[in-house]
C-alpha cells in the first residue's frame, strides 16, 4: 500500500500542505459527503477566511454558513462551529489528540476521528469509511451488506489488524486513494492494484458482487 501510495497516491491535496490538525479536521468534515474535486476550492476559501481554530470559534455563524454555502449538509457547518467553540472551552484551544474526546465532539464519528489522528499526528488508528469498506469487503471476500452491525464489526476488526507500524498518515491516505481511484464501485482497476495477488474478490471473480448491496 505504501509503495503504491508513493508512486500513485495523491500528494498535492490542499489540506496536506501544511498538514495541521485544524486543516485536516476541516477537510475530513468536508469530505464526509463531498468529493475531493468539489471540496478543494471550498477548503481554500474557508481557511483563507478563517485560518485558525480560534478564528472559526469566534466567527459569526452567518459567516461560517456562507463559507459552507454550496457544499450542502449544513449540519456539518453548524457542528464544525460548535466543535471549534467546545475546543476553546474544554480542550485548551486545540483539537484533542484522543480518539474518545474527538468522537464526543459534534460531527466527528469514529472513522473521522481516526482519520484526523492518523493524518494530523501519525497516530495508529484504523479508518472505515465507505471507500475502505468496499476495499476490505472485496479484499477479504466479506459478504453481507456493509451497513449491518455484524458486518461492520468484522470490517473494523480487519481494518485494525492491518495497520503499519509507521507512516500512518500516508497509510490512511493510501486507503482512501485506493478506494477512490482504483477499487471503484463499478469497475475496479485490479490490474493496477497493489492488493491484486491476495484479493479474494479478484481471485474468485466476485468484484461485481462485493460489497453486497443494501438489501430491499
Ligand atoms: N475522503 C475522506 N478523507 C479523505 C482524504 N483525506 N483524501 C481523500 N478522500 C477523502
Ligand atoms: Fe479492489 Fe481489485 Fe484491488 Fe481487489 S484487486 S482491492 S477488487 S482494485
Amino acid at each position: 500500500m505504501l509503495r503504491w501510495f508513493d508512486v500513485s497516491g495523491r500528494h498535492d491535496l490542499p489540506w496536506q500542505h501544511p498538514r495541521t490538525p485544524y486543516r485536516v479536521w476541516l477537510s475530513e468534515i468536508m469530505l464526509q459527503q463531498t468529493q475531493v474535486k468539489t471540496a478543494a476550492p471550498y477548503f481554500e476559501r474557508f481557511v483563507a477566511a478563517l485560518p485558525t481554530l480560534l478564528d472559526l470559534a469566534q466567527a459569526p455563524q452567518d459567516q461560517v454558513l456562507a463559507l459552507w454555502s454550496g457544499l450542502g449538509y449544513y449540519a456539518r457547518a453548524r457542528n464544525l462551529h460548535a466543535t471549534a467553540q467546545r475546543c476553546m472551552e474544554s480542550h485548551g484551544g486545540e483539537l484533542p489528540r484522543d480518539i474518545d474526546a474527538l468522537t464526543a465532539l459534534p460531527g466527528i464519528g469514529r472513522s473521522t476521528a481516526a482519520a484526523i489522528l492518523s493524518q494530523a499526528w501519525g497516530d495508529r488508528h484504523a479508518i472505515l469509511d465507505g471507500n475502505v469498506k468496499r476495499v476490505l469487503a472485496r479484499y477479504h471476500g466479506i459478504a453481507g451488506y456493509t451497513g449491518l452491525p455484524a458486518v461492520e464489526k468484522q470490517l473494523w476488526a480487519l481494518a485494525e489488524s492491518q495497520l503499519p507500524q509507521t507512516r500512518m498518515a500516508d497509510y490512511t491516505q493510501a486507503q482512501m486513494d485506493l478506494g477512490a481511484t482504483l477499487c471503484t464501485r463499478a469497475d475496479p482497476a485490479c490490474v493496477l492494484c497493489p492488493l491484486q495477488d491476495d484479493c479474494v474478490a479478484r481471485l474468485e471473480g466476485r468484484t461485481a458482487e462485493l460489497p453486497t448491496p443494501k438489501p430491499g
